[in-house]
């Protein structure tokens, strides 16, 4: 498994009830035996493994002293399977074997019929061949659930039992890694899905509701029980909700529930509980639940987005006049310099300048409750980029199975829902355009131009659809031969390319470095900074404007020396995933790069997780708690970091819509100073993280790392504020009055009050 796909994909939908503790259960964590290569003699139970060395898996087999290791290797583990394990059971009809995650797939055996392949049942006549290789790479964070009847011959109970897996591994990290496998007879509990997790809440107003359907996934089995719905308070823990209800679910019935939270101005816990009849155990599923706190925009037009813009001399201008309001509205833009006009009736500006300057244009926009006015500073010089880019990629929603009828409903959705009107501009995409590396067909044409994939049957085309909406165009490529997709990448070619791009229209390239590792000569900095440079040439004799992103995962400082290399952005870490431990590891560490942040050059901590993601065919909504959401958004304005929206926009729910159109938080990424916040204090699970402003005053975040909801008190001579602060929640967008020495708030767990004091 590439190191470069460590993103996480959850594969399972439905939220399953986990299995009852009260049941017997035989750990499989100990025990097992390992084997490099491969040998189908090895499933056999008589094989004599008694050479082989003891592995655990809890841990990919790198960490073990096998590293490198890519390809085939062997576990295997003997188990004595007692009968008393059905004979305790409520449900007598199947075991249960549970190997947990495997990096990347597997053919598992016992007592020498095959059992599973990548996570599916297989009959015991299954022929043994290769062709489970051709699956999915995102496997890797699939678990084996394995189930056999009872009375299939291939158990032996009350004997000794050989498990073995043949594992292969397609690269990076490998093996059988969890720590959880375990044999038990399936519980109850299993044949009941709950789709809560995939339903968004509604809102109106204050109330946040939802329905949701429980399923009886066994064909022969009657599941009785009760079921309960309770709600309480995330910061108080007083319950706000309670419902039960008995229920007799036949063999594949659903029952549909829905249930209505008031006054949702903050998290509450959701308990969804169902209790057996059999027994009266319980098993237990937690939701926070969404709020939302970004007000409706008002029906006056109000201008939102960039307050300065760069571009060089004679490169092709674009600018759209972010507004919000109602429509019809009309546009204008009074000061602009020579070479630039405005569609009035889609606030787009074009053209091109020639004198280098800068220009303070009034941009105006207006509609039937009002007219707005606002200044834009045009810079025509040596640097573009001035804030950081806002816009979608379609990495983390779509990975390597972008097309471009993805990318134009992206777009579409940046006008219908009105993300343009918060300066949203950027449409990428991301690797997955190009040939695959490893196909028969050309990559290139006669001349060497790089060619597309079927996906992007005219890329021009594309550029010019997305341009047209007033947008903006990005690409990726690698320096080395191939992307880290395995796609053809731009190695001795980047002329060629950066001539490609232009010709498509592109404004934005990322340019990701994977398969360069084997070109460089050793792991020095000059030879990091190598190839991008070459890209810069490239793009320095083009005659189009293209923000450069470099994708490096922080190599050798890249903040150091990301700018000399023409880069307006960097990224700064490994791949971010939806999970909270990746979203704080990368954000809260954003410290050391903050003083290299500046107009034009950006620390890039990766792109946004929120809403639908699943980086390839299938997407789930991510796994951060909407809490959790409120901290990525916050941090990442505060940081100054680039905003790259990651999900499918088509499926945007009310609450990631309100995290991602919330002007005044928006507007402290796109501060024209520029500045990248940093932590002023560090005190038991709480970090407040201060940002400098362009208007003097300073944007506070006061997260909280806890898992407890906690009471914090901010002494503003904590953060260098002397006295008497005016202080507005930005979120909220209200003024919260004026405090003499300090703040005091409860910040939600893993959440953030966010700030400005002037
Ligand atoms: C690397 C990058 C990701 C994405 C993929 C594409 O992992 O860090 O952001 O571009 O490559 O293959």
């Amino acid at each position: 498994m590439k190191k470069l796909f460590l993103f996480f994909i959850t594969v399972l939908f439905s939220f399953n009830f986990l299995s009852a503790q009260s049941e017997q259960t035989i750990q499989l964590k100990d025990g097992w035996k390992f084997k490099v290569g491969d040998n189908l003699d090895y499933a056999k139970p008589g094989f004599d493994d008694s050479q082989w060395k003891g592995i655990q898996v809890d841990k990919i087999w790198e960490q073990q002293g096998y590293d490198p290791l890519d390809g085939y290797a062997w576990f295997r583990i003997k188990i004595f399977i007692p009968s008393s394990l059905k004979n305790n059971s409520f449900l007598k009809d199947s075991l249960k074997i549970f190997l947990g995650k495997i990096n990347n797939f597997d053919q598992s055996f016992i007592n020498g019929n095959i059992f599973g392949i990548n996570g599916k049942n297989a009959s015991a006549n299954t022929v043994i061949d290769t062709s489970f290789l051709n699956a999915p790479t995102i496997l890797w964070d699939y678990n084996r659930r394995y189930t056999l009847s009872v009375d299939d011959p291939r158990i032996l109970w009350d004997k000794e039992n050989v498990i073995a897996v043949r594992v292969f591994d397609q690269g990076g990290q490998g093996g059988i890694y969890t720590g959880n496998a375990a044999i038990s007879m399936v519980h109850i509990s299993e044949y009941l899905t709950l789709d809560y997790g995939q339903v968004p809440f509604l809102f109106k107003n204050k109330t946040a509701s939802k329905s949701f359907t429980i399923k009886n996934t066994s064909d022969q089995l009657t599941i009785n029980g009760k079921f309960i719905i309770k709600a309480e308070n995330k910061l108080n823990k007083k319950i706000i909700y309670e419902k039960a209800e008995e229920l007799h679910l036949k063999p594949l019935s659903t029952r549909n529930f829905s249930f209505s939270l008031t006054n949702q101005d903050q998290s509450s816990y959701v308990n969804y509980i169902f209790e057996f009849a059999h027994n009266k155990e319980q098993v237990t599923f937690k939701e926070e639940t969404p709020y939302i706190l970004t007000p409706a925009p008002f029906q006056k037009a109000k201008i939102n987005g960039a307050k300065v813009y760069g571009q060089r001399p004679n490169k092709p201008f674009l600018f759209t006049i972010a507004a919000t309001g109602s429509r019809p509205m009309t546009f204008d833009a009074v000061g602009l310099p020579s070479g630039l006009s405005i569609d009035k009736k889609t606030g787009i500006i074009i053209g091109s300048v020639s004198t280098k300057g800068e220009f303070k244009v009034t941009l105006v926009a207006k509609n039937k409750f009002g007219t707005a006015k606002r200044e834009l500073k045009i810079f025509i010089g040596d640097q573009i980029s001035l804030t950081p880019p806002m816009g979608w990629n379609s990495w983390n929603v779509w990975g390597l199975t972008v097309d471009q009828e993805k990318v134009l409903a992206s777009a579409k959705v940046y006008k219908e829902k009105g993300l343009m009107n918060h300066g949203w501009t950027y449409i990428n995409i991301d690797d997955g355009w190009e040939i695959v590396g490893n196909s028969p067909d050309p990559k290139r044409d006669a001349n060497g131009n790089i060619l597309c994939n079927s996906k992007f049957p005219n890329m021009k085309a594309l550029g010019d659809s997305i341009h047209a909406l007033g947008l903006k165009f990005g690409i990726y490529s690698s320096p080395g031969p191939l992307t880290c997709g395995g796609y053809t990448a731009s190695y001795q070619h980047e002329l060629l390319d950066a001539k490609s791009f232009a010709l498509w229209g592109i404004d934005y390239l990322k340019y990701d470095w994977c398969s360069y590792d084997k070109i460089a000569k050793d792991t020095s900095r000059v030879e990091r900074i190598k190839p991008y440079t070459v890209m810069q040439d490239a793009l320095k004799k083009i005659d189009r404007d293209i923000v450069y992103s470099l994708c490096q995962y922080g190599m050798s400082n890249v903040w150091e020396w990301g700018g000399s290399v023409g880069g307006n952005l960097w990224r700064t870490t490994g791949d971010i995933n939806d999970t909270w431990q990746s979203l704080s590891e990368i954000g809260f560490s954003q410290i050391e790069n903050a003083k290299y942040a500046k107009p034009g050059n950006w620390n890039d901590p990766d792109m946004l997780v929120v809403g639908w993601v699943g980086w390839g065919p299938s997407l789930h909504p991510t796994k951060l708690t909407p809490d959790e959401q409120y901290t990525h958004i916050s941090l990442w304005s505060l940081l100054s970091a680039p905003l790259l929206i990651g999900c499918d926009l088509t499926r945007l729910d009310d609450f990631t819509l309100n995290l991602l159109t919330n002007d005044e938080v928006l507007a402290l990424d796109q501060d024209p100073l520029g500045k990248q916040a940093t932590p002023k204090i560090k005190k038991d699970n709480i970090q407040v993280w201060v940002k400098d402003l362009s208007d003097g005053n300073k944007a506070v975040g006061i997260f909280n790392l806890g898992s407890e909801s906690q009471k914090y008190s901010l002494i503003f001579s904590d953060i260098g504020i002397k006295t008497n602060a005016k202080i507005r929640d930005l979120w909220r967008q209200n003024d919260l009055g004026s405090f003499k020495e300090k703040f005091e708030i409860v910040v939600p767990s893993h959440g953030v009050v966010l700030i400005k004091i002037f």
